[in-house]
């Protein structure tokens, strides 16, 4: 909810734990200013075409995409407890966004790093950190690119969720990603990827009803996230996004391409067998078992992928 209160250009705007988090205008709240969202022009380093502009508006990423992230940190833990040869305290994010994991993994024990190439998505997941009144020590963010990002300092565990890891398309790139990964983590280590895979039948994936609507005391929102084709030779789902705001009385539209990358288990898996990581358990989004002689296709819907770091 936004509040009226404006001070020093800056503006206050709530998180889902309703506190209260400020957020510079010419960055990420744009509905305060008239400029910006005329010509939805931005900060320069953000006008850039690498960068989607959903993800240069992290308040409504944080609202459009909320998800139960306690029920999903549980399942987490169980999976470190299950699967990793040691007790993890150390956690890592990839294309964390605004950081609706990191806020939470401190509660759990953990210590939590997140990344993104969005540095608007990094300020707000910054300052919704500190408004939680977590350090450094518990929990922080930074700006990295998941191709290369690796860290000298090593991680017990990591997770990437809601087809985040898509955004790296080609083989060199999810190789490249992987490979980091893999020296990021300490041997036996976990990476837990969340994604979908290709349906066999691929009309199946089309969704009829691909829109919806968020609504707060002060703003609404109106999404469409369509999958508009998929070109199979290159491995790439093309989807159409569009999203419409009124935030307090001013309208504008966001329309953008996104495209991603069209996973096939067999080829995910030859990614992992080149770069240190074997799958040692599948699950659904119920956080039920697929058993092993079950094909993995898009007709299980997401799936999270329980990677371990050989050697
Ligand atoms: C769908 S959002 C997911 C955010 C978060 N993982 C979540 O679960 O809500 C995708 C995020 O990936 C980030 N991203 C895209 N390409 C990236 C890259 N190459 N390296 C790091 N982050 C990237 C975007 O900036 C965006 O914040």
């Amino acid at each position: 909810m936004i509040n009226d209160i404006e001070k020093n250009n800056i503006r206050y705007v709530q998180n889902p734990n309703d506190q209260q988090i400020n957020i510079t205008p010419q960055k990420n709240d744009f509905a305060s200013d008239k400029r910006i969202l005329e010509n939805l022009t931005i900060d320069p380093k953000l006008n850039d075409n690498s960068l989607h502009k959903f993800y240069n508006y992290p308040k409504y990423y944080d609202k459009a995409f909320t998800r139960d992230v306690k029920s999903d940190i549980s399942f987490f833990k169980k999976c470190f407890q299950q699967y990793s040869d040691k007790e993890v305290k150390r956690v890592l994010e990839p294309a964390c966004g605004p950081g609706m994991f990191l806020e939470i993994l401190p509660e759990y024990g953990y210590f939590a790093l997140g990344y993104d190439l969005n540095p608007a998505m990094v300020e707000y997941a910054k300052e919704k950190l500190k408004r939680s009144g977590l350090t450094a020590n518990q929990a922080d963010v930074i700006e990295g690119n998941m191709e290369f990002m690796k860290f000298d300092e090593k991680f017990d565990a990591a997770f990437i969720c809601i087809n985040s890891l898509g955004y790296l398309k080609s083989e060199e790139e999810i190789s490249s990603h992987f490979k980091a990964m893999a020296e990021s983590l300490k041997a036996g280590g976990i990476y837990i990827v969340e994604i979908s895979c290709k349906c066999d039948d691929i009309k199946n994936e089309k969704k009829i009803d691909d829109t919806w609507y968020v609504k707060e005391e002060n703003f609404d929102l109106e999404l469409t996230w369509a999958i508009n084709w998929y070109d199979l030779e290159q491995r790439i789902r093309h989807v159409d996004f569009h999203m419409i705001i009124n935030d307090n009385g001013y309208k504008t539209e966001v329309e953008e391409a996104h495209e991603l990358r069209l996973w096939i288990f067999d080829e995910f898996k030859q990614f992992l067998k080149s770069s240190g990581f074997e799958i040692v358990g599948i699950y659904n989004q119920n956080y039920e078992k697929i058993a092993e002689n079950i094909p993995i296709t898009g007709e299980l819907g997401a799936l999270f992928f329980i990677l371990k770091k050989i050697c």
